[in-house]
């Protein structure tokens, strides 16, 4: 008896290079440059040898603190990621290239130029994680005097992925003349004027760029709430989710896709679903505890600790012994405009504290075994056959598509991934062993694009859904 409902699926991998924060061990001997290009060329030519699918960047237009101060754990240093990517695009030949840009501080034409300029310069290889971000403190780098609500977010998001998608397909196919022979270089009338009118977007932008040789770049969702989900099923070809430890819990989310995919009238698998994860490898099963001791001791340090503790308290614990008990006394509650950046803000710091303090005390832990208990990375650790075993059920079962794995250890991280791992899921038959395909969509196994493929050539999707959104006229 086997519960795969996809029995031939295979597993798909992005790398997500996360920088400096409680995930990426950094102040290890081992660690390497966290900035340095050369520690991104070695990742993504790790990746690109292990077959994977993309390279993947997140994105901080500011760094996060509390009460004033910077807190340590932050992408600090990194150059902005569609530029990195670009710099990647000539150093690599296969792998996919996606840039995580947000959409509440940037504008369409803009964006679009940027991820159109990535996507024809890798030669289809670029993908767009869409964010909305919750950083409420990120609007004062526009002076934008105030900042969206969730909901106002994602109708934005939404507004605004039309508009990219119309821009992108501004261009005809046959825009450009195929040989010198032509009268024209560029085939009058094929360029068409993307217009919009709303509250969102005001522009008439006639596009620079052709389309690529995968039509667009992959867009990317990241953003778990039901208008997150909703903008996904509407939008995304790809999602970043938050679920890539318990299989149930991912099976549930993967389901609640399938639904609200078919709800907007696309099919089951039009979004591949890829959670973030971590994988610990082990050469033998003995091994395998004490190194996913030493990845958590080496994650959460003291001060990493006294921060991540200090974030739910709302207040500066660096004075504290981290091997000592949770602050005696309870949090301070602020507003998240406050506390720009402390993380699960959804949920009452006074709450969190008081769950925090009951598993202390049920299992007699110090502030710092605490935070390494609360802080556990998603993801897989066992020898590679049993993660292959693992993962190959999680894709075979429809939990997810693959995983977008964030490495531990920067840059050497993906190198027993890559060396142990795939050859054990490839002995499944559970990953490729070549690339077949040469854009990021081929990787993914995408079909071609969503407006060109459900819509009149000529006809906006997002105008002919909901009757608004941008129209086009022939230059
Ligand atoms: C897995 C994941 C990764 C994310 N990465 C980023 C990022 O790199 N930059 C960013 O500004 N926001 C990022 N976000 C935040 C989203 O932009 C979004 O603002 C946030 O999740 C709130 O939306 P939600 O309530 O729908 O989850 C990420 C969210 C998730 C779930």
């Amino acid at each position: 008896m086997t519960d795969d409902r996809f029995p031939d699926a295979t597993v798909h991998f992005g790398v997500f290079l996360q920088g400096v924060n409680h995930t990426t061990i950094w102040s290890d001997a081992t660690s390497g440059s966290q900035i340095d290009f050369e520690t991104f060329r070695r990742v993504a030519a790790t990746a690109e040898r292990g077959l994977f699918d993309a390279f993947f960047l997140g994105d901080g237009q500011r760094l996060r603190e509390q009460d004033g101060k910077i807190l340590d754990l932050d992408i600090a240093g990194r150059p902005d990621s569609i530029t990195q990517l670009a710099a990647l695009a000539g150093l690599t030949r296969h792998i996919g290239l996606v840039a995580t840009q947000n959409i509440t501080y940037n504008e369409p034409a803009d964006l679009a130029r940027k991820l159109a300029g990535l996507d024809l310069l890798s030669g289809g290889r670029a993908g767009w994680n869409a964010v909305t971000t919750d950083n409420a403190w990120t609007g004062a780098n526009f002076r934008r005097g105030g900042f969206a609500d969730h909901a106002q977010r994602y109708e934005r998001a939404g507004a605004f992925v039309e508009t990219a998608r119309a821009i992108w397909d501004s261009w005809s196919d046959s825009a450009i003349a195929s040989s010198s022979h032509g009268s024209d270089w560029l085939i009058p009338g094929s360029v068409r004027t993307v217009e919009r009118d709303d509250q969102h977007f005001q522009v008439s932008i006639t596009p620079t760029l052709p389309r690529s040789p995968q039509g667009h770049p992959v867009i990317f969702q990241a953003g778990d709430s039901s208008d997150g989900r909703d903008f996904a099923a509407a939008h995304a070809e790809v999602i970043f989710s938050r679920h890539g430890t318990h299989v149930d819990q991912a099976l549930e989310f993967a389901d609640d896709i399938r639904a609200r995919l078919r709800a907007a009238g696309r099919p089951e698998d039009d979004i591949k679903i890829l959670p973030g994860t971590q994988i610990v490898l082990a050469e033998k099963e003995s091994e395998v505890p004490e190194k996913v001791r030493w990845v958590l001791e080496n994650q959460v340090t003291g001060p990493t600790a006294l921060s991540l503790v200090g974030q739910i308290w709302g207040k500066d614990l660096s004075d504290r012994d981290p091997d000592g008990p949770l602050p005696a006394e309870d949090p301070v509650s602020k507003p998240i405009s406050e506390t720009r950046g402390t993380p699960r803000h959804g949920r009452d710091p006074i709450e969190i504290a008081r769950d925090w303090r009951e598993l202390a005390e049920a299992k007699n832990l110090s502030l710092r075994q605490v935070a390494i208990e609360t802080s556990q990375r998603s993801g897989f650790a066992g020898t590679p056959g049993q993660v292959a075993d693992e993962l190959t059920r999680w894709v075979r079962r429809g939990a997810s598509d693959g995983f977008n794995i964030s490495p531990y250890l920067v840059p050497t991280g993906l190198d027993e991934i890559v060396d142990w791992l795939i050859p054990e899921l490839q002995e499944r038959h559970s990953y490729r062993t070549e690339y077949t395909g040469s854009t990021l969509r081929e990787h993914l196994g995408l079909r071609a694009p969503l407006t060109r493929r459900v819509t009149a050539p000529d006809v906006d999707m997002g105008a002919r859904r909901t009757g608004k959104g941008p129209s086009s006229s022939a230059n």
